[in-house]
């Protein structure tokens, strides 16, 4: 087995239809990729896993799916028209655009020139025009996080489900960031998907909870194949620190291109309710809010022993399906030796991530009696719902599996002559290339229980 390199990664992700350059017939444009076949099956397994592990399998949290226009006024409060800038440079000699704090030794990445302009702020929100007159007035954002729009809901969901603390809100949705330099393939780009949750505590709660996404944030990554010698936790350095955060703490990756942020789980103390929240004075709100006379809603909760109204804290994991999906491609590529003049690729993703969960194969791509058997397994395995299940019928088997190897599909089931008359099916295991052979009622178990 040898280590992968980014460019083996986007290989097999353009080859096999994981990942392709978006616009890519009109030249592409920087920072934004599509999802092919296999891309976005693997992308929905996450979001789903992701979703089972917050809302499913636990009472406390509630879900959201709500708008990417976002009307300036939220981000305004929010703190994100003044503060989500990065430093920009110019170079003077080759005109190109650089992240100032990005530099090696002050200098241009493109020409080497080190005739820069001062770094001054560039606002990273994308804007567009709302409504039928296009004069600029009318403007909204495309939202750069998923949070405010959970923050700005948290009334809302509070009145609809008769939540007390602690509680939290989930959401999955796309987020824009207009980045100066986007790069390292789908690690950093314009548009992406974020899997946030904001789960709101009593003030003085807060460190507890804290300690407890992290742990528990950090434990779910490797529950999806992330192997834990990759992973690191760390403390983000006061002067990092976004403008709402006590303390965050990032897991970081082993990318290819370097150990970098997965997730980030922040203490956002009382800073997002209170700066949205009517009435912000009656509050005794900790964090320097921002100051509010717009909004409608008073965004609190009653304490019950004292029934005094407060704005409790919150505690943010907030995760990119972009990043997650290139660390379990990194985790689940695999070049392996079969013999002494072969070798394969192999996506050994875990079961419940795996794009296609079966492919159903007829030994001859022509034979009509073949064909029908299969689509018919097919059909029997899809209906259990765990899945894609598909037919592969390219009629050579050792290409169907070489494919199959390499988008990561666990088992490969192959219908014969010997099908045809006892009903039994070839079953291969894409981790140990084993087979074997399997009746209908063991195929259905082996099947269930391969996925449950
Ligand atoms: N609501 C908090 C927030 O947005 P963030 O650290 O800016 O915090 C959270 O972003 C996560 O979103 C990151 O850990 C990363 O996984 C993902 N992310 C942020 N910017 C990204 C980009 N330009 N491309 C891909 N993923 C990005």
């Amino acid at each position: 087995m040898t280590s992968k390199t980014m460019e083996e990664l986007v290989s097999l992700c353009k080859r096999r239809g994981f990942i392709f350059q978006s616009n890519d017939i009109y030249g592409g444009v920087k920072g934004l990729y599509d999802y092919g076949p296999m891309g976005v099956e693997l992308k929905n397994n996450l979001k789903q896993s992701w979703w089972k592990s917050m809302v499913y399998e636990r009472d406390d949290i509630e879900g959201l799916d709500a708008t990417i226009l976002t009307a300036p006024d939220v981000l305004k409060h929010s703190g994100h028209e003044d503060t989500f800038s990065d430093p920009l440079v110019d170079c003077k000699s080759c005109k190109s655009r650089w992240r100032a704090d990005q530099l090696v030794n002050q200098a241009c990445p493109h020409c080497k020139s080190k005739d820069l302009t001062d770094p001054r702020p560039f606002n990273l929100m994308f804007k567009t025009s709302i409504g039928p007159v296009d004069d600029g007035s009318n403007f909204v954002y495309l939202r750069p996080e998923t949070a405010q729009q959970i923050f700005i809901n948290f009334k809302n969901v509070l009145d609809s489900t008769n939540r007390t603390l602690p509680f939290g809100i989930a959401q999955i949705g796309k987020a824009f960031r207009n980045e100066i330099t986007p790069r390292n393939f789908i690690f950093r780009v314009r548009e992406f998907e974020q899997m946030e949750l904001e789960f709101f505590v009593e003030p003085g709660s807060d460190d507890k909870w804290h300690q407890y996404w992290i742990e528990s944030r950090y434990k779910w990554w490797i529950e999806q194949g992330i192997n834990k010698d990759k992973l690191e936790l760390i403390e983000v350095k006061n002067d990092d620190l976004s403008h709402y955060s006590k303390s965050t703490v990032d897991i970081m990756y082993n990318f290819p291109h370097g150990k970098e942020e997965l997730e980030g789980i922040a203490n956002r103390t009382d800073f997002d309710l209170g700066s949205h929240t009517k009435n912000q004075q009656e509050f005794d709100i900790s964090s320097k809010v921002i100051k509010n006379n717009k909004s409608t809603t008073k965004l609190v909760i009653q304490n019950i022993a004292n029934k005094k109204w407060f704005v409790p804290y919150v505690i943010e994991p907030s995760a990119g399906v972009e990043r997650g999906v290139l660390a379990l491609l990194n985790e689940a590529y695999k070049e392996e030796k079969i013999d002494e003049k072969n070798s394969r690729i192999v996506l050994a993703l875990k079961a419940h991530l795996a794009p296609i969960k079966a492919a159903v194969i007829p030994l001859k791509r022509n034979n009509e009696q073949l064909v029908n058997e299969a689509k018919s397994i097919k059909s029997n395995l899809q209906k259990i719902g765990l899945g894609r299940v598909i037919l592969e019928n390219s009629g050579n088997i050792g290409k169907s599996y070489r494919r199959h190897d390499e988008i990561g599909t666990p088992i490969c089931i192959t219908v014969d002559f010997e099908t045809l008359e006892n009903k039994t099916v070839t079953v291969r295991d894409r981790d140990t290339m084993k087979q074997k052979r399997l009746g209908p009622n063991e195929l259905k178990n082996y099947y269930e229980k391969y996925f449950n």
